[in-house]
C-alpha cells in the first residue's frame, strides 16, 4: 500500500472515529444535497450541526452555491444526515477526497445514500424544472475513488456496478411521486463530468449519443463509493436546463440556481414521503 493510500485511510478513520465521539446515534439514510438545494436542512429536526471546517479531514467547499454543514438530526422518525454542501472535482479534490464524507458515514453505518443534484438536460423529452431519478450513469472524470489499495473492510475490490441506482428505492420514489401528485418526473442516465467548464455543442451531442439523459459535474464519485460500502443509492436530478447541441443557448449558474430552487419544495416533499415508507 502506498503512502497516499495509507493516509487516506487514517484520514477516513479519523473522521469516523471523531464522528462517533461526537454524535450518539447512527444515521440510516445519508442525504447529500445540490445546487440550489441547501434550503432542504431547514425540514430536518436537527441534533447536530456540524460545519465541515470542525471536523477532521473533511474537504471544505470552494464554491459559494455550496455550504458547509454536516447535519444530523430527524425527518418525521427517520434518523437522517445531511451533508449540505458538497465537494467537486473541478475545485481540485480527487474523488478520492469529493467522497471523503459519504465514506466516513457509510463505515459509521448508514443504509442508504440519497443523492441529489441539478444536471443540464440533453434528452429533449426533459423538462427544465423536472425531476429525474437516476437510473444509471456514465464516468466521465477519468478517475475512480477505489482506484489504488483496496481497503478490504470497507468493501470488495472490484465491486458489481449492474445495479448502481437500487431499483427498489427507484419504484418507491415513482410511487411517493404519485402519491405527492408530482408529475413532472422521469428516470434517465446521468453523465459526469469533469467540468468546471460546461460543455459543448460538440460534447452534449456525443453525451446524448452515448446514452446520457442528463450531465453534471458531480455524485458519481459519492456514488462508487457508497455502492462499495454495500449502501443502496437513489439519485435525484433536478433539470435545470435542457441543451439542445442544434440550438444551443449559454448556460449561466445563476440560472441553474433560480431553476433548482424552484424546485425545491417538490423534491424536499417526494424525498420526506419516501423517507417516510422506508
Ligand atoms: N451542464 C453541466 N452541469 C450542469 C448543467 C449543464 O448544463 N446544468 C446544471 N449542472
Amino acid at each position: 500500500m502506498s503512502m497516499t493510500d495509507k493516509d487516506y485511510q487514517r484520514q477516513v478513520e479519523e473522521c469516523v472515529s471523531f464522528l462517533k465521539r461526537k454524535l450518539d446515534y447512527t444515521p440510516r439514510t445519508i442525504i447529500q444535497l445540490g445546487t440550489g438545494l441547501s434550503e432542504f436542512a431547514h425540514d430536518i429536526e436537527a441534533d447536530y450541526v456540524l460545519p465541515y471546517s470542525e471536523i477532521p479531514h473533511f474537504p471544505t467547499p470552494t464554491v459559494t452555491s455550496h455550504q458547509g454543514n454536516l447535519i444530523l438530526g430527524r425527518l418525521g422518525d427517520h434518523k437522517v444526515v445531511v451533508l449540505q454542501g458538497r465537494f467537486h472535482y473541478y475545485e481540485g479534490y480527487s474523488t478520492k477526497e469529493v467522497a471523503l464524507p459519504v465514506r466516513a458515514l457509510s463505515l459509521l453505518g448508514a443504509e442508504h445514500l440519497f443523492i441529489t443534484n441539478a444536471a443540464g438536460g440533453l434528452n429533449p423529452d426533459l423538462q427544465p424544472g423536472s425531476i429525474m431519478v437516476i437510473r444509471d450513469h456514465l464516468n466521465f472524470l477519468g478517475e475512480n475513488p477505489l482506484r489504488g489499495a483496496n481497503v478490504d473492510s470497507w468493501g470488495p475490490r472490484f465491486p458489481d456496478l449492474s445495479e448502481p441506482y437500487n431499483q427498489d428505492l427507484i419504484k418507491t420514489a415513482f410511487a411517493c411521486a404519485t402519491a405527492c401528485k408530482i408529475d413532472n418526473i422521469g428516470t434517465g442516465v446521468y453523465a459526469c463530468i469533469p467540468g468546471p467548464s460546461l460543455e459543448t455543442p460538440a460534447e452534449t451531442r456525443f453525451l446524448r449519443q452515448a446514452g446520457a439523459d442528463a450531465v453534471g459535474m458531480s455524485s458519481v464519485p459519492e456514488v462508487i463509493v457508497a455502492i462499495h460500502g454495500g449502501l443502496k443509492v437513489l439519485g435525484l436530478s433536478v433539470v435545470s436546463n435542457v441543451n439542445d447541441p442544434d440550438n444551443f443557448v449559454p448556460i449561466v449558474l445563476e440560472d441553474i440556481i433560480d431553476a433548482a430552487a424552484r424546485v425545491e419544495p417538490q423534491l424536499k416533499k417526494l424525498v420526506t414521503k419516501i423517507l417516510s415508507s422506508l
